[in-house]
């Protein structure tokens, strides 16, 4: 990304939905770079209704599988990274499709910055309990910890679960010395 230097930071969303936290991240740091990863292209038409609308000006969107993008990036290029409401893939037998493993974890250790952070939230008890695990071996490259998610903007997956009476259950991730 040969124009990364133009911009104050350098956040990365994973799998945006319909765009609500990447449109917030944008308004909320004008002067920061939104790289936009999302596959659903309804969702993709929702954020770029969105830019029009409020003139966004500093949002870039990835429209394919986000390990294509993260594999040919150099490291330490992101100051922060969100990935909200992951595919749950509930069932047991569908459980190592989920995104949040111990491999991915370390690719996006790779590609944040010194004291980079990554948030990381899910609607799903049981993965929640999946990404804690995952954090665990992944304890040589990141400190974890669990948040609130107050102040940050409430997806359409998130507004789901609470209709459902389902809590979110959010990590914050710092990059450790690397
Ligand atoms: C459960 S939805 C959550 C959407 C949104 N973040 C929200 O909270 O409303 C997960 C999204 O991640 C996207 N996704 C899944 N795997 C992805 C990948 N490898 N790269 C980019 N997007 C991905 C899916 O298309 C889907 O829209």
């Amino acid at each position: 990304m040969e124009f990364a230097s133009d911009y104050e930071k350098i956040i990365l969303e994973i799998g945006f939905g319909n765009g609500e936290n990447t449109s917030f991240l944008a308004s909320k740091n004008p002067n920061a770079l939104i790289v936009a990863s999302e596959v659903y292209l309804s969702g993709i038409g929702s954020l770029l209704n969105n830019i029009a609308n409020n003139s966004l000006k500093n949002i870039k969107i990835f429209d394919q599988d986000v390990r294509e993008l993260l594999f040919k990036l150099p490291n330490k290029i992101f100051d922060e990274i969100y990935i909200i409401c992951p595919d749950p893939w509930p069932k047991a037998r569908h459980h190592k499709r989920r995104l949040i493993k111990h491999d991915f974890l370390k690719i996006l250790a790779k590609v944040l910055k010194k004291n980079g952070t990554a948030y990381i939230s899910t609607d799903w008890e049981n993965y929640a309990e999946s990404i804690e695990e995952e954090l665990e071996k992944t304890k040589d490259q990141f400190s974890f910890t669990q948040i609130s998610n107050e102040g940050m903007p409430i997806t359409r997956f998130q507004q789901r679960a609470i209709k459902e009476g389902r809590p979110i259950y959010t990590f914050l991730l710092k990059v450790l010395d690397n």
